[in-house]
């Protein structure tokens, strides 16, 4: 079983590319969505929360398990790998495509303020972005719109012209998506951009690199379509709303609202 966690509902675009890849393995998903937003929470409480979450999935028998949270990534990976030994896959922001592929030589960022801070994204930036113009963005309130279900609409591209705009103005001609919750917000970024940014999203070479795992730790998957369930500590229904989205044959029946 794979397991896969973010604050809320953001990792849905990360399971998304992990199911499209492998739809024979079976999934656990799980939003704190009681706990939504972590990028203005400290490290100790998103190692908390992470950690909580993590055993949860191991006593569900996961075999690897995805942060599909740049925010908890950033927080929380390495105190993971050291405390369990299941493998964990974390979202890493994709500075270095976004300069190799840059014309402009300027590279906007929008991630959250967590993300920012953590040394994963510093180390990025030195190893890969030496030749571009990073323009850093902290896109407050977006994660809050799409855990309420909101992913278009005057009030989702208001909010977002507050941040895309400064990153079109500089110059930029590539964007980095650097919270799993922004994905969910593309039609309403291509909108405003007028297609002008060529729009970055990890979430399929983290699959990639969760594929690679599996297949060396010989998970063998279930000859049937696997199943996936969703387990929110809040409540279910955006969850529920984002995943009909991508596949409307998943059942009522496993989305499921539970303390962790
Ligand atoms: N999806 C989380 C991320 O990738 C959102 C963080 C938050 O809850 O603020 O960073």
């Amino acid at each position: 079983m794979i397991g896969i966690f973010d604050s809320g509902v953001g990792g849905i675009s990360v399971w998304k590319e992990l199911y499209g890849l492998m739809p024979n393995q079976d999934f656990v998903y799980v939003a704190d969505s009681a706990y939504c937003p972590y990028g203005q929470k400290s490290a100790g409480e998103i190692i908390e929360r992470a950690k909580k979450i993590s055993e949860f999935l191991i006593n569900k028998n996961a075999d690897v398990i995805v942060v599909a949270c740049n925010t908890a990534t950033a927080a929380a990976i390495k105190y993971l790998r050291s405390h369990f030994s299941v493998s964990f896959v974390g979202m890493e922001p994709a500075i270095k495509p976004a300069a190799a592929e840059s014309t402009s030589g300027i590279v906007g960022v929008l991630a959250t303020a967590g993300t920012f801070k953590g040394s994963l994204y510093l180390n990025t930036l030195t190893k890969f972005a030496s030749n571009v113009k990073v323009i850093e963005l902290t896109g407050d309130g977006l994660v809050e719109l799409v855990e309420s279900g909101k992913t278009y609409g005057e009030e989702v591209e208001s909010l977002l012209k507050k941040y895309i705009n400064p990153i079109i103005d500089a110059g930029a001609d590539q964007l980095v998506l650097g919270c799993t919750h922004y994905p969910f917000l593309v039609e309403a970024i291509k909108k405003i951009s007028n297609n002008t940014l060529t729009i970055i999203n990890p979430a399929l070479a983290v699959a990639h690199q969760t594929q690679k795992i599996i297949n060396e730790i010989n998970i063998k998957p279930t000859k049937n379509m696997g199943t996936s369930i969703f387990i929110s500590t809040g409540s279910v229904n955006t969850m529920k709303m984002l995943v009909h989205n991508i596949n409307h044959n998943i059942s009522e029946q496993n989305f499921i609202m539970q303390n962790i």
